[in-house]
């Protein structure tokens, strides 16, 4: 059997789980898939090139090419490359696999240039090179089984979804003046919805967004930024080297998006306060209603007297038959692999992709219309929370384009 050749641009904490004790990040993923292998290694420091390499010798592997210019690593003979490096690097890395016509993945991210958006669908079109977006919260089971719901009828017509990115991150960015994570200057330097895929990305597919459906307006604002301050001004390890940093970027950030189908998006960013990791992925429809959170769903015959919130908790268990495959036969070994399982399913199905030549499920066109809306709410942030108009990064074609969903979902009668 033919493995697929893959190459690694970015060994940090998600390229290999660098600086983590619980995990071998995305190559942990390739090195157990039976289908592929890792042949090429790039990172820009030499330290980080022997941590992965170690790694991919404790799994009985040959020892991969090594390189610091990911320019050498594309032409040393791999069929995908992933990009795991900070957001400011995914562009220039993904431009260049498109141009050598390998097939390339890049990491979530936000980008604070519209012209950069335009670069990669430029180059995909001119180069048809196969480009594949890893938003692995489009695998979760979660946000599939609310994609599942919407499919198969069971909430109506949606009019409204939300989602947010709550992940205290204090500690990260601060450590970024240590461990060089590109957090610390993106959080100095800028005021936006950084992070916008994990929430956006699910959401956009159950709205058709860019098949039918397209993000045409924008508007965003920040909340004051004093989080990050009052973290390293009582941590010792930072306070002499940051505590002098006025950091731009507002502690929550909130963003609403218009669809020309009607519906409204709302996103928040929270991730310098005190609080617990929350996606908090909600669908409103005609027939019902999904909230990730709670883990409900509410239909539109519920007793309204009798029935309080608490009682439907959890009542999402109810609708597992909903589920695809793969969230259907999942092992624990599977769910340990990264992110509650989500890591796993997403390369398992690249992976094939690669192999087979199959479309990539979240294209460069997703990529773009996800990823463009850091540098549109910056843009209506700066404008005293403006309205922005978002760009169709399809040209028009987005009227004819059919939404693929990332896994086969069940038609249920
Ligand atoms: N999908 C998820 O669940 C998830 C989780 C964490 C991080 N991420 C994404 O993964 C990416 C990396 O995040 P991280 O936390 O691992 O960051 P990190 O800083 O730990 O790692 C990034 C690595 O890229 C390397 N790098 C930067 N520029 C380079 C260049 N020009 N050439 C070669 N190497 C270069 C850095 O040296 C570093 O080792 C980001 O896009 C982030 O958003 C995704």
């Amino acid at each position: 059997m033919r493995k697929v050749k893959v190459g690694f641009v970015g060994l940090g904490q998600r390229g290999c789980g660098h600086g983590l004790s619980n995990s071998d990040g995305l190559m942990g993923n390739v090195l157990n898939n039976p289908e592929a292998e890792v042949v090429a290694i790039c990172d820009q420091y030499e330290e980080r090139l022997d941590f992965a390499e170690k790694l991919i010798l404790s799994k009985g592997a040959p020892a991969p090419f090594k390189t610091t210019d990911y320019n050498e690593l594309i032409k040393g003979g791999v069929d995908a490359v992933i990009v795991s490096t900070g957001w400011s690097m995914h562009v220039a890395v993904a431009l260049a696999c498109m141009k050598a016509g390998v097939t390339v993945a890049i990491e979530v991210g936000g980008t604070h240039s519209i012209e950069d958006c335009w670069k990669l669908v430029d180059c995909y079109e001119q180069t048809q090179t196969p480009f594949m977006f890893l938003e692995n919260c489009c695998y979760y089971k979660d946000e599939l089984l609310a994609t599942s719901l919407v499919r198969n009828g069971v909430l109506g017509d949606v009019s409204f979804c939300q989602g947010y990115y709550c992940h205290d991150l204090r500690e990260e960015i601060a450590g970024g003046i240590d461990t060089h994570h590109y957090r610390l200057n993106e959080y100095m330097n800028h005021n936006c919805e950084n992070y916008p895929t994990h929430e956006l990305g699910p959401i956009a597919k159950i709205l058709n967004v860019n098949s039918g459906n397209r993000f045409t307006k924008l508007v965003s604002m920040s909340s004051k930024a004093q989080g990050m301050k009052q973290y390293i001004a009582k941590t010792d390890k930072y306070k002499d080297r940051l505590g002098n940093v006025d950091f731009k970027q507002g502690d929550v950030t909130t963003t609403m998006i218009q669809c020309e189908n009607g519906e409204t998006i709302f996103l928040k960013l929270d991730t310098t306060l005190p609080r617990l990791y929350e996606r908090g992925v909600t669908v409103s429809g005609t027939k019902g209603f999904y909230c990730q959170t709670t883990q409900a769903v509410v239909l539109e015959d519920i007793d309204h007297e009798n029935t309080s919130y608490k009682q439907v908790f959890n009542s999402a268990d109810n609708y597992k038959d909903y589920l695809p495959d793969d969230w259907r036969t999942i092992t624990e070994e599977q769910i340990k692999a990264g992110h509650g399982g989500m890591d796993y399913i997403m390369l398992k199905h690249f992976i094939r992709c690669v192999k087979e030549g199959r479309p990539m499920p979240i294209d460069v066109y997703d990529a773009v219309s996800w990823m463009s809306v850091t540098a549109l709410s910056e843009q209506s942030i700066k404008m005293g929370s403006m309205p922005v108009e978002c760009p169709d990064f399809t040209r028009g074609k987005y009227k004819n384009r059919k939404t693929i969903d990332v896994l086969d979902l069940p038609v249920i009668k």
